[in-house]
């Protein structure tokens, strides 16, 4: 069902894990298919020093969240917020159709994030 870079990337993800000190925390869920995808952050300076994911289901959402965490290290906070399911899909070089929800659950978790982080600066709480 899954390519071979999607296999590749599932087989050997990156960033899997939490970031130590993060300053940004998002867990998102499918109501669907129950499976939930955690990202933490460490923002500095408006930009992602780390991201990291855990993620409690299946080969895409693995694959999705190693790829998209991947893609916004190094990034600007307004860059990370930007990033779309369809570019991380790019990346991966396609999902399966009955898969393309997985991706999504990335793109959420790295927003939520991202808001977590802005919340914790507006408290005055961000590390
Ligand atoms: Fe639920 Fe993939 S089937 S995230």
């Amino acid at each position: 069902m899954y390519n071979e870079k999607v296999m590749e990337v599932f087989k050997d993800p990156k960033n899997m894990g939490e970031v130590e000190n993060y300053n940004g925390i998002g867990t998102v869920g499918n109501e669907v298919c129950g499976d939930i995808m955690q990202i933490t952050l460490r923002i500095e300076d408006n930009i992602i020093k780390d991201a990291k994911f855990k993620t409690f289901g299946c080969a895409a959402a693995v694959a999705s969240s190693s790829t998209a965490t991947g893609m916004i290290i190094g990034k600007t906070v307004e860059e990370a917020l930007a990033l779309t399911n369809k570019e991380v899909i790019e990346e991966l070089q396609g999902l399966p159709p009955q898969k393309i929800h997985c991706s999504v659950l990335a793109e959420e978790a790295i927003r939520e994030a991202v808001n977590d982080y802005r919340r914790r600066v507006a408290e005055g709480t961000a590390k």
